[in-house]
């Protein structure tokens, strides 16, 4: 039996519990993934209980994500680079630290085929997500990343760490609002959590212009057409919404538990996670 469980809080609407079930299921492994509601200050004694009832790993959400890493005794160099863990691999006591959401983000990319050479990035927002996209981002072929994010200093020091950590120069940052009008070439990433249920009525953006040879991309999985997206697909632009992302980024999680490299059918896993979306819904 293979145990794994989600720390953070609140957890209500979280899908990961789903996603990891019927993964497992995919896999024919035993196992379950337990959401474990953890407030502020009880991680450590979370995290303790896990090791001690000899869990394989949990993934670890917000508002844990930064303070985990002073309770884990090693850190993977890209995470540490990132400054936040999603994903911890538990062996006897010992509790390493990875992020998986950079992966993640990168392989919805491919799978939906955003074309990454020589593109030029917007990323709205400077938080936990937007930080693994940008070192990912840094790392592949796009010609240039501007950060817009509403305290302009927490953009400003993604870009300097970006250019320390990758060496990557082409990354600027910028204070909130973003620009209205958005040139061609371009990928609009939504890294806030701006337009999410239940304020689904409001995207940090809208596409005035033609959307020809743009692609918008959201972070934000709940709803799944969020007026982000609405609004880059009314102006004619590609769109990628934030579910392939969940499920990549799940999917590496299990490989760093299991230790192996896992593959899964992406197809019925989001026609499976749509469904529990839309029960949620109707909650
Ligand atoms: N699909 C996936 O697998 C996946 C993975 C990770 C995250 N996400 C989603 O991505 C979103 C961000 O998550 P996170 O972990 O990066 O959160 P976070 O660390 O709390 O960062 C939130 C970011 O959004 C900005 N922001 C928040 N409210 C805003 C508003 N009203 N107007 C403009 N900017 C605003 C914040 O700006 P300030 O710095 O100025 O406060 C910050 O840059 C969430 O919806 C999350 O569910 C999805």
């Amino acid at each position: 039996m293979i145990k794994l469980a989600l720390l953070g809080y609140p957890l209500g609407h979280s899908l990961s519990p789903a996603l990891h079930a019927c993964v497992l299921e995919q896999l024919q492994l035993e196992g379950k993934y337990e959401p474990v509601e953890t407030p502020a200050g009880q991680l450590g004694a979370a995290l303790q209980r896990l090791s001690r009832d000899g869990y394989r790993g949990c993934n670890v959400t917000i508002p844990h994500k930064q303070e985990i890493m002073a309770l884990l005794d090693d850190i993977d160099p890209a995470a540490e680079l990132i400054g936040a863990v999603n994903t911890v691999r538990i062996e006897g006591m010992r509790c390493s630290g990875f992020n998986t959401d950079g992966v993640g983000f990168m392989r919805a990319l491919d799978a939906n085929s955003v074309a990454l050479s020589g593109a030029n990035v917007i990323l709205l927002g400077a938080g936990g997500g937007a930080r693994s996209v940008a070192f990912s981002l840094a790392r592949s072929t796009v010609n240039t990343i501007q950060i817009f994010n509403r305290h302009q200093e927490r953009a400003r020091q993604l870009a300097l760490d970006v250019q320390k950590g990758t060496g990557f120069s082409g990354i600027e940052a910028f204070g909130w609002p973003p620009p209205k009008f958005v040139g061609s070439s371009t990928i609009v990433v939504n890294a806030t959590p701006v337009g999410m249920w239940p304020e689904s009525n409001r995207t940090p953006l809208s596409f005035d212009g033609s959307g020809a040879s743009l692609c918008a991309v959201d972070l934000v999985y709940n709803p799944l057409r969020t007026r982000f997206l609405e609004s880059a697909q009314a102006a004619g632009a590609a769109t990628v919404d934030g579910l392939d992302m969940l499920i990549y980024q799940g999917i590496e999680a299990l490989g760093i538990w299991l230790q192996r490299q896992i593959e899964c059918d992406r197809t019925k896993l989001r026609e499976f996670l749509i469904q529990e979306l839309n029960h949620h819904a109707k909650a």
